[in-house]
């Protein structure tokens, strides 16, 4: 007979080997994304907004050191000497650009990681689980925007092959069936929005009824082919489809095409993105819809009308897998909108995780009885106003930060993430 003791042994042993799995197969998602990647890159700061790769791997490790070795082991600072460039309010964005190789940004990592594990052999981690989870997905969503940025490197250095492209492949292809406008009817009534799990970062929290009454939102992402057609249309010269702000956001960057449009047949089926808010607004109001509040797209991707209650994906309450969605940068590029009927929510609704994240109406704010975890900075500092959510991922989001409750946030006017967005009406 097992003992109550060998009993909650066995569970400590599981829960700490699960989440040393779970803490080796990040990384190891993490480093992939520096393969064969030159100094120039590793270095180069592609835009004033966001900073060097490099930068992100640096931070990574100070932020694990951080919260587990000096925070919770109250184990001394191990590089002292990276603290100020490593700290998230230490340096500003331009002054990140001088920094440790590659190498041995590694070895700051590996030593990091080689005393957090040892001291996770020596605790009690039931205690510290929310922190671990934490960690996890701070690491996953520095790993994305590391992805983003190695976007912009590429998309800024193919700038004119991307353009020849263009008339190739539109006189050499017919263009694709159009099936994907369709509306899906919500019908009206209360659901569970947010998250009271264990995962469920400081902003997710806590779980709360919302009412809402009947309203229809797009089944699939909007894809480029729509998208295509308000550019045809000479959307981003017309003014009537922009608010007052998106137009001068339109007039201070000049934008004529997302920042990672290629007009290439062979992509219409596939969701439009690099859009800003402010595009994203400006196209519904061109197809005289709007953009769902994060309620109306939260309800329509996770809410089980039939049983009354919420799953945790569309799909229902088990992890990611390759089948459900585009995630985890398994083809580190965007998928048709149609490509998983598996993914579907109970609603029907596509693409919901995945592919690419999806702007919502709604500014980013805290939810009923907010306690921030582990630090303001986190989420707090962010409920400004400012900020417009957004939903669901997108094809290089970790599966540690993928699921309906997850909540994303940008300044209306940033398009460097993988961002896309559905309709509502
Ligand atoms: C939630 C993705 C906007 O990258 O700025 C990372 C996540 N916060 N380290 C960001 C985050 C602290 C955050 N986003
Ligand atoms: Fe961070």
């Amino acid at each position: 007979m097992i003992s109550e003791l060998t009993k909650s042994n066995l569970k400590q042993t599981s829960l700490k080997q699960s989440l040393i799995d779970a803490f080796v197969e990040c990384r190891a998602k993490t480093l992939l994304l520096f393969q064969n990647m030159d100094e120039a890159t590793f270095c180069s700061q592609a835009h004033p907004d966001f900073s060097p790769v490099g930068w992100h791997l640096g931070h990574i490790a100070y932020t694990e050191s951080l919260w587990i070795l000096e925070r919770t082991a109250a184990l001394p600072c191990s590089f002292p000497q990276y603290r100020k460039l490593y700290a998230a309010d230490g340096l500003p964005k331009n002054q990140r650009v001088k920094l440790p190789s590659l190498e041995e940004t590694c070895h700051f990592l590996d030593t990091v990681r080689d005393r957090v594990i040892c001291h996770m052999e020596k605790t009690d981690l039931k205690q510290q689980e929310r922190l671990y989870s934490f960690l996890l997905q701070h690491e996953s969503q520095h790993s994305e925007t590391i992805s983003f940025v190695l976007e912009l490197i590429k998309n800024q250095q193919s700038k004119n092959l991307k353009e020849n492209s263009w008339h190739l492949s539109c006189s050499s292809s017919p263009l694709l069936p159009n099936p994907l406008n369709e509306m899906i009817q919500i019908p009206e009534g209360e659901f569970e929005m947010g998250s009271n799990s264990l995962d469920a970062l400081d902003n997710e929290r806590s779980r709360h009824k919302v009412y809402l009454d009947t309203y229809s939102i797009d089944r699939y992402p909007v894809t480029c082919k729509q998208y295509r057609i308000f550019m045809e249309a000479e959307g981003y010269k017309n003014r009537q489809w922009w608010s007052k702000a998106g137009w001068e956001w339109l007039q201070a960057e000049q934008a004529t095409k997302p920042l990672y449009w290629e007009d290439n047949p062979a992509w219409y089926n596939n969701p439009v993105w690099g859009v800003s808010w402010y595009e994203a607004e400006a196209y519904a109001k061109f197809v005289g819809k709007r953009l769902p509040t994060e309620a109306e797209w939260e309800k329509a991707a996770s809410w089980d009308e039939k049983l009354q209650c919420r799953r945790i994906y569309p799909w229902g309450n088990k992890p990611p897998t390759p089948k459900n969605c585009n995630y985890n940068n398994i083809y580190s590029q965007t998928t048709p909108v149609n490509a998983y009927p598996s993914g579907q929510s109970p609603y029907g609704l596509y693409d919901t995780l995945g592919n690419v994240w999806e702007w919502t109406n709604s500014w980013f704010a805290g939810y009923e009885g907010f306690q921030y975890y582990p630090y303001k900075g986190y989420s707090q500092v962010y409920f400004d106003n400012k900020h417009r959510v957004l939903k669901g991922g997108s094809w290089a989001t970790r599966p540690w930060a993928l699921r309906s409750s997850f909540r994303n946030w940008y300044h209306p006017g940033v398009r460097q993430m993988f961002a896309g967005f559905r309709c509502a009406m």
